[in-house]
């Protein structure tokens, strides 16, 4: 058993609850839309220095701060293009990272030293209603990255937090539980300190319905000096080796579209019927591979454009190994 606590119905009072313990200080982690997140008031220092440690993430990796509303943007950020704006506007609450020009309240520890800062009000009802509860008790934002050890698969579950990270977690800290993530891979991140919007990771936000929001081209990703760790060639690996557009021989582990049937002898982790789908047992595949003690998964891909590209680039770094 771990000291910390697991919320498995989560009231109101509980809400409020774990949102008076992130003002003290504790972490909280708690369900978005996109995958888990570990929570830490993001205008306290030795709080957010816990993330770091729970996660055994480095010092120099910014995270993104969760708002409850559109007006906390401007707490946090000192230059708001318009096109962020239309964005935010579009796709708020949801499954979008915006990056831009910190404000003073945007400290080095939330940024990793750099002049910029990512901010996000994700859809989830149990999030919203503690990052209010938050607010509500003079709280700004709260810091989050997924809620897994550094370079493993992000949970999608509040189990899967409890095996990733209940070890390390403290006694007032809280996982609250909410559900299985409903999209199952992370926000889309936009980079808006530009004249144009650049994508620094596919997610369910697509590039498409970026142009139509804010009639503009998208810069390309040039990976540049910005540190996105989620770019990290080794990122979302699970301990098995991940062979990518391959069928699985007997033993292997597959994940494949519906339509493909499990060879003889493969133990089949998914079998999504569309890229939605995919998207959300993703994750859970590739940890249930881990606890099954499985060493190779084969992995079919989805085809398309869109949320089928977010689930690429995960695959393509899962695949990379750790
Ligand atoms: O869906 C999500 O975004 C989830 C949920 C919990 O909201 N969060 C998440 O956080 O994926 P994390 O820390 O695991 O990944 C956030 C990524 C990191 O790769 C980080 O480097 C990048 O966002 N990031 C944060 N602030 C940034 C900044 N100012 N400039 C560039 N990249 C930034
Ligand atoms: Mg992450």
């Amino acid at each position: 058993m771990t000291p910390s606590q697991f919320i498995s119905t989560c009231t109101a009072d509980a809400i409020d609850q774990a949102a008076a313990q992130l003002r003290a200080g504790a972490l909280v982690a708690f369900p978005t839309e996109t995958v888990y997140g570990l929570g830490a008031d993001a205008t306290n220092k030795s709080a957010v220095a816990r993330i770091y440690e729970v996660k055994g993430r480095p010092q120099d990796h910014p995270l993104i701060v969760h708002i409850a509303s559109m007006n906390d943007i401007e707490k946090w950020c000192s230059e708001i293009p318009t096109y962020a704006v239309a964005l935010a506007r579009d796709f708020w609450p949801g499954p979008m990272t915006l990056i831009m020009k910190r404000s003073p309240l945007a400290q080095d520890f939330i940024t990793g030293g750099q002049d910029t800062v990512g901010v996000r009000i994700p859809n989830h009802t149990l999030a919203l209603a503690l990052l209010h509860a938050f607010k509500k008790l003079g709280g700004s934002g709260i810091a989050a990255p997924s809620a897994n050890r550094f370079g493993q698969v992000s949970p999608t579950t509040a189990q899967a937090v409890q095996e990733e990270i209940g070890n390390y977690l403290q006694l007032h800290d809280q996982i609250m539980d909410g559900g299985a993530s409903e999209v199952g891979v992370e926000s889309t991140i936009i980079d808006c300190t530009h004249e144009h919007p650049r994508v620094l990771r596919p997610g369910a936000i697509t590039a498409q319905m970026i142009q139509k929001s804010t009639g503009l081209s998208l810069l390309e990703n040039s990976n540049d000096a910005i540190r996105v760790s989620g770019s990290l060639e080794n990122h979302y690996s699970p301990k098995a080796k991940v062979i990518l557009d391959s069928i699985a021989t007997s033993g292997q582990g597959f994940i494949a579209p519906a339509n493909i049937q499990t060879p003889d002898g493969a133990i089949r982790l998914a079998a999504p019927r569309d890229t939605d789908e995919y998207a959300r047992l993703l994750y859970s595949a590739l940890r249930a591979s881990d606890s099954q003690g499985i060493s190779e998964i084969a992995v079919i891909q989805p085809e398309g454009e869109g949320l089928a590209l977010a689930i690429r680039d995960r695959l393509l770094r899962a695949s990379r190994g750790r």
